[in-house]
């Protein structure tokens, strides 16, 4: 599929008015995409386990305007009260994706939105609110248009949510989604996520997340800082070529549910994400002392308990441990007891592999 395919043909209904309300996860990748050319194209495949209970619920409601105003027209309401200062973030999304839904300009849109998480807890709400932001859109060009498959309402969902932020392509299904162009996944595709389509051994089918807030502040690097990092970075090729070799791994221990291989990539991925920021000109260390605290206690733990808990980072120093659901009791306890102390107040957010995006 190129972009071209996802410019519908004129409509076949007319709607006045309506309401659109979707809930849409957050997603915790293992092999990184760090790093994008033009129009939110991935330098590098990634793959992700879809969450559960970090979320975002975003309703959409439409009214007809008369006169199609020359700019979009919207407000904003994020948990409860206007939010002006998301708007400039949304009117971007809406100019990029203005092309594949152009009835945009001929509707006046309220947008009412929440996070299932603390607003102020290092989280990034973009994947889960970018994804619901499309999937609710893309409820209206189903109204407009009786005639869109399912297939191409997920595909085009993930393309536009791609657009608003990279990683967001990736929330609109579940468990394991996989984006960007690689060789041994038949159907990926730079333009929009997918469903990962091989074999998933059962061990994979309830992973647990437990979410550490080490940092609960504002991110000190942006994505789009961070994306435009990996431009003239001196190993930039080699990471890129490690991702996709990360990923032909990744593929064949999803199916051997090997969890030692498993542990050793998704641990590496991490680390080299934060090794491509304290590389880059200019140079980021985005860890904190109790980041590193928490690996080396993960990692003592792992090797006295014989159990299978790993870690993996964002771009900020949080740290979200993995682990099986046959695991659930001891490794928790293990949180509990020696972790939980290295966050800032204590605060942490069990979550889970989830199923995607549901609509309300
Ligand atoms: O979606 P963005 O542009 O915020 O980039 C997210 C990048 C990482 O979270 C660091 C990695 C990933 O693949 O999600």
């Amino acid at each position: 599929m190129t972009e071209k395919d996802f410019i519908p043909d004129a409509y076949s209904s007319v709607i006045n008015k309506g309401k659109a309300t979707y809930k849409s996860p957050s997603n915790i990748a293992l092999v990184k995409y760090w790093g994008k050319k033009e129009n939110q194209i991935p330098a590098n495949p990634s793959i992700s386990f879809t969450l559960d209970a970090c979320a975002t619920t975003t309703t959409v409601s439409y009214r007809k305007l008369n006169v199609k105003p020359s700019d979009f027209s919207f407000d904003l309401i994020f948990e409860g009260k206007p939010k002006e200062d998301f708007k400039p973030k949304i009117k971007t999304f809406f100019n990029r994706i203005e092309q594949y839904l152009p009835f945009l300009k001929e509707y006046h849109f309220s947008i009412e939105t929440s996070n299932s998480f603390p607003h102020s807890s290092g989280i990034a709400s973009s994947a889960s609110g970018m994804s619901a932001l499309a999937l609710c859109l893309m409820e209206i060009e189903r109204e407009l248009n009786s005639n869109l498959t399912a297939d191409h309402f997920n595909k085009k969902a993930s393309f536009l949510a791609r657009l608003g932020s990279g990683s967001a392509c990736r929330s609109i299904q579940g468990d394991l989604v996989q984006w960007g162009d690689h060789a041994g996944i038949e159907g990926s595709s730079d333009l929009y996520a997918v469903k990962f389509p091989n074999e998933v051994h059962p061990i994979f089918k309830k992973y647990h997340d437990t979410i550490l807030l080490v940092d609960k502040g504002q991110k000190q690097v942006s994505s789009t800082v961070g994306h435009d990092l990996m431009h003239n970075h001196p190993f930039a090729k080699n990471r890129f070529d490690q991702a996709h070799e990360n990923l032909t791994k990744l593929k064949l221990v999803f199916a051997s549910g090997d969890l030692d291989e498993f542990i050793e990539i998704v641990e590496s991925e991490a680390l080299t994400l934060h090794a491509m920021m304290m590389t880059s000109l200019p140079y980021f260390v985005l860890m904190k002392p109790n980041t590193l605290q928490i690996i080396n206690k993960i990692w003592a733990f792992r090797e006295s308990s014989n159990t299978h808990v790993c870690f993996t980072l964002d771009a900020g120093a949080n740290v979200h441990v993995l682990y099986p659901e046959s695991e659930k009791e001891i490794v928790y306890q293990f949180i509990k007891d020696e972790l939980v102390a290295f966050c800032e107040n204590g605060q942490y957010l069990c979550d889970r592999i989830g199923f995607g995006a549901k609509k309300m």
